[in-house]
């Protein structure tokens, strides 16, 4: 039987938590806390279905927007995230990367933050990327500022600028371990859009959407996504049957 191939770099817009909330009748916080139950489960089963890179939506540039209430409430499961998980985080060799500017977030956020990317540094099994007051718009300014930087001082020439150059700049070229572009994103919660997630890194990823609630989303409807990208054609731009 012929294997099918496994995405390299899966990104999911972990989308639904609110929409689960309320059908639950829990308070908003409570559907950020059933999500991130469910996000521990595809950690764990993204390293047993054999990705090698994970990029998950915590929060965006633009969930700023949401109440006050809701917002450190979602800061503060990121500590009891840490609290809960680290140990097992390192027992199973996980590698994380915050793509983001967290520095804003309160302080016993990025307290934990920095206590876990410290502490995993080393490993170098899955590398699980959390994005986290990211923007793909802003990763971009990001990186074109770097580059601009680099020209006034006097380091380089703008015509020479080329992709992989832009590419080196964002938080994925400039973690520790170089995050190649994504080879698949997933969406929960029934919304057919990308919500400026990895703008530049999804030029040619395959995409898929399901409706289930991010909370209620499960390792076996995550295994059945990943069988249907087996089956893909990836073209990018070529025809497969000149290059066969
Ligand atoms: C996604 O769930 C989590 C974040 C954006 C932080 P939502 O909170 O957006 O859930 P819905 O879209 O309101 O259901
Ligand atoms: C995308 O979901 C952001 C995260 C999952 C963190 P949103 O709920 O913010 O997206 P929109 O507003 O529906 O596009
Ligand atoms: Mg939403």
């Amino acid at each position: 039987m012929e294997n099918k191939p496994i995405p390299t770099h899966v990104g999911i817009i972990m989308d639904g938590n609110g929409r689960w909330a309320k059908a639950h009748g829990v308070p908003r916080v409570m559907g950020h806390n059933a999500g991130m139950q469910a996000m521990k489960k595809i950690v764990k089963a993204s390293s047993k279905l054999g990705v090698k890179y994970l990029t998950v939506y915590a929060f965006s540039t633009e969930n700023w927007k949401r109440s006050v209430e809701e917002v450190s409430g979602i800061f503060n499961l990121i500590v009891k995230y840490v609290n809960s998980e680290l140990e097992e985080l390192d027992e199973n060799n996980v590698h994380i990367n915050i793509f983001g500017d967290y520095s804003m977030l309160p302080d016993a956020s990025v307290k934990a933050i920095d206590k876990m990317v410290g502490r995993l540094a080393d490993n170098n099994g899955l590398i699980f990327n959390i994005a986290l007051n990211y923007g793909g718009r802003d990763e971009v300014v990001r990186s074109v500022k770097e580059i601009a930087a680099e020209i006034a001082a006097g380091k380089r020439a703008a015509d020479d600028i080329t992709e992989d150059d832009i590419s080196a700049h964002l938080w994925s070229g400039s973690a520790h371990f170089d995050v190649p572009d994504a080879d698949l994103i997933i969406r929960t919660a029934g919304d057919l859009r990308i919500s400026n997630f990895l703008l530049w890194q999804s030029a040619y990823s395959e995409l898929a959407f399901t409706d289930t609630l991010w909370p209620d989303f499960t390792e076996e409807e995550y295994a059945s996504i990943l069988e249907n990208f087996g089956g893909r054609e990836r073209r990018f731009g070529g025809r497969n049957e000149e290059t066969k």
